[in-house]
């Protein structure tokens, strides 16, 4: 508290502060250690000099020494202007201890004001994001330079408000309406999150029946294999005390991300969700999930998978951008983790999407489905296209061909013939089986081929 800058130039000289901007030390959440930085926006505006960041490499350096998350409360100008190259060498400074730190201990950034320049990158290199609405901008460059270099007329909260970038760039993981919900909320947080990757996540006391049964799961899939219902509802359902910690709630909404518990076991959801875009996988979706997957299997959380997937969204758009790519990411994340996978099939999984959603090819642990699962190439229809395309002026020959095609494929039993699936479960008795199936993967052990990181499609 006591470190003040050097800078001796533009009349800074005699200006100091004691603290230069930063708040630095380290606490207890929940019992547990964390450390912590905030930054005072009423001290040069939070603006970062050398020693304010070496004040945060200080406690960043502790945090991976003693193994607890590391938590920032964002509030900066940027680099510190009176002070020139000192102030980007100490950014990089606190870059490379969040590279360092990166796998190994939880960092989280909390944007709770203006945060320009460099201030944004230190939080894009954590591992979550989160912004206060209406108080909390992120950009690289401010509305005033952005008018000078591209003409564009733009406000700050266009440009890097809450809503910005929780709904059009995905740069934040989450909003909260004010400073002390948004506390209030990373302490809630913190409680699924080990302190590192050599522990594991708390285990919550349960006091949820294991054994409860959920008749409403029963009569969840709609008759209409193409009527859509909310993957949500499943997600509350299983959970302990319906408790889901949703990530990216407001980006790439056909697929869900985030916490729930079982039996007191953190657990992370990775879930189609057939309300948007039938829950196909598009670039968006693949990358959202991708990244989850592999925080997921860093700090050893197991994954829960539910599956409902068209396949992946065809169009100029998807290819043009690069979804083969990014669609590689999350086909990647899945392959390479080796934390517990428990996957369930709840209704279609179709083509490379039933392989990328955390197959048994890709060591799914238990893979389960419900008796409405559909596993093939395709759909019935979009199958019989192609391959009666010469009988397709014969609605009645095609209409008996389609209903050949959903008898021999659209149903989980051709799978789990061949050992693709583990089990067919009962939807109101899913709770307890995935309780179970992560129950016995507790001390799981799995290693991949001795390497110093794989080339995930970046
Ligand atoms: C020194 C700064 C500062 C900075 C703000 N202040 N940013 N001082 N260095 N980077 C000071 C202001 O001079 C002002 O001082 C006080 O903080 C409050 O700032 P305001 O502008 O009055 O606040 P507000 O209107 O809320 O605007 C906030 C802001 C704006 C959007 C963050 O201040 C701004 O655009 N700042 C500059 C952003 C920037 O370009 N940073 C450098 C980026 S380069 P007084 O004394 O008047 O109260 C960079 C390189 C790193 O970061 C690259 C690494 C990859």
């Amino acid at each position: 508290m006591f470190v003040v800058h050097r800078i001796r130039d533009f009349g800074m000289d005699g200006k100091t502060i004691p603290g230069d901007g930063v708040v630095t030390g380290s606490g207890k959440v929940n019992g547990r250690l964390i450390y912590v930085y905030a930054q005072d926006f009423t001290v040069f505006g939070g603006s970062l000099s050398a020693p304010h960041a070496a004040k945060i490499v200080k406690i960043m350096t502790l945090a991976i020494q003693n193994r607890a998350p590391i938590i920032g409360l964002n509030d900066s100008g940027g680099a510190r202007i009176q002070e020139g190259v000192e102030s980007l060498g100490g950014y990089a400074d606190v870059f490379l201890q969040n590279a360092l730190a990166s796998g190994v201990v939880p960092q989280i950034s909390m944007i709770m004001g203006p945060c320009a320049g460099g201030a944004v990158y230190s939080p894009a290199m954590t591992d979550f994001t989160f912004m206060v609405k209406g108080t909390s901008y992120m950009f690289v460059t401010g509305p005033d330079v952005v008018k000078t270099v591209t003409s564009e007329e733009v406000t700050a909260e266009e440009l890097g408000g809450a809503e910005t970038h929780t709904t059009i760039s995905s740069v934040a993981d989450g909003s909260f309406n004010n400073d002390i919900e948004a506390l209030i909320e990373l302490r809630r947080f913190l409680t699924f999150l080990p302190s590192s990757n050599e522990n594991i996540a708390p285990i919550r006391k349960n006091e949820d029946p294991k054994r409860r049964i959920a008749p409403a799961l029963d009569t969840l899939i709609p008759e209409n294999p193409n009527l859509p219902y909310d993957m949500k509802e499943l997600i509350l359902t299983v959970a302990d005390q319906n408790e889901f910690f949703e990530l990216q709630e407001n980006y790439a909404k056909n697929i869900l991300i985030g916490f729930i518990r079982l039996d007191g076991q953190s657990i992370g959801v990775v879930a189609n969700q057939p309300m948007i875009l039938a829950g196909c996988l598009d670039i968006d979706s693949s990358r959202k999930a991708a990244r989850f997957v592999r925080f997921c299997d860093a700090f050893d959380i197991p994954i829960l998978t539910l599956v409902d997937v068209p396949g992946f969204m065809p169009g100029t758009a998807q290819e043009y951008g690069g979804i083969i790519k990014h669609g590689a990411k999350l086909l990647f994340a899945y392959a390479e983790a080796t934390t517990p996978k428990v996957t369930l099939i709840t209704r279609k999984a179709y083509g490379g999407a039933y392989d990328v959603m955390s197959s048994k090819h890709l060591r799914g642990d238990a893979n389960y489905a419900w008796p409405t699962a559909e596993i093939a190439v395709m759909g019935a229809k979009g199958a019989v296209e192609i391959l009666y395309r010469n009988e397709l002026n014969d609605p009645e020959k095609i209409q008996k061909r389609t209903t050949d095609y959903e008898e021999r494929f659209t149903n989980p039993f051709i799978a789990a013939e061949r050992g693709f699936l583990d089990d067919v479960i009962i939807p109101n008795n899913s709770r307890y089986r995935l309780i179970q199936a992560f129950s016995k993967l507790k001390n799981k052990i799995q290693s991949n081929p001795k390497k110093k990181f794989g080339n995930i499609p970046l």
